[in-house]
């Protein structure tokens, strides 16, 4: 279990980090990327549009990439929550008035909400940030509805030692950092990112840690070219399709 002391520790760290780099964040991502984030969360939005999305929550929005394109599903009331003050203005900023999407402030690992608030939860190139993955999968689970579903993006390197693997390390490794220091001035950021990949559990270890904390249908698919994975996750109850 993570104590109060390290989850305040952890808080410290990734706002002192998000609040460094948001104003350039969204173009260091396209660039550090090479354009395929797009991509990655178009294969996540093609998820949510078969399932019922009135009221979708898009944690760890950020800039509110992924919030704004969520938004323009068809009768989608969308929430984006971040505690990155910096990451929320550039949100707001960069959204044009939209009745149907709100920003708000908070943590992943006690949710502003109450039992059975949406439909649909989305993160992306969250969870790898939060300082208590077990508390945050309890507090999804918890505001979704019966049969409301999770769909997480990540990061995730595959351990097996090929050459296409050594040049996805090689670029993780070496390639992001630097790409991510130039294009923000801000190396320990982009060092954070490295490690925080680097050190991330295997899927099948979050898939178990999905269905610890009471999701059902735990699933992952890798994304081309291999490096990010799409996990998906369902409450129990009726299916919101
Ligand atoms: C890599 S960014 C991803 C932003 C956005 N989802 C995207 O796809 O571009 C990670 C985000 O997680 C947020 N974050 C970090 N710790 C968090 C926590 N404990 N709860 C919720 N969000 C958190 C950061 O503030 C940051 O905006």
């Amino acid at each position: 279990m993570t104590s109060p002391t390290e989850i305040s520790d952890r808080y410290d760290l990734t706002n002192g980090i998000f609040n460094a780099i948001a104003t350039r964040y969204d173009r260091t991502n396209t660039l550090v990327s090479i354009g395929l984030n797009r991509f990655w969360q178009h294969k996540l939005i093609r998820q949510v549009q078969k399932v019922s999305h009135q009221k979708v929550l898009d944690l760890a929005c950020g800039t509110g990439t992924l919030t704004r394109r969520l938004g323009k599903l068809v009768g989608a009331q969308v929430t984006g929550l971040d505690p990155s003050d910096s990451m929320l203005r550039k949100a707001a900023g960069r959204t044009p008035y939209r009745p149907n999407i709100v920003f708000q402030k908070g943590y992943a690992e006690l949710l502003p909400f109450s039992d059975k608030s949406f439909q649909v939860i989305t993160i992306s190139y969250g969870i790898r940030n939060f300082a208590d993955r077990d508390a945050s999968f309890s507090q999804t689970l918890r505001v979704l509805e019966p049969g409301g579903k999770l769909f997480i993006l990540e990061f995730s390197l595959k351990a097996n030692a090929g050459a296409g693997m050594a040049l996805q390390r090689f670029y993780i490794g070496r390639v992001l950092p630097l790409l991510g220091w130039l294009s923000t001035g801000k190396k320990d950021a982009y060092y954070y990112l490295r490690d925080s990949i680097a050190s991330f559990p295997t899927p099948q270890t979050i898939c178990r840690e999905l269905e610890e904390a009471g999701f059902v249908q735990v699933a992952y698919t890798r994304l081309f070219p291999g490096v990010v994975v799409l996990f998906t996750g369902k409450k129990t109850g009726h299916d919101v399709l």
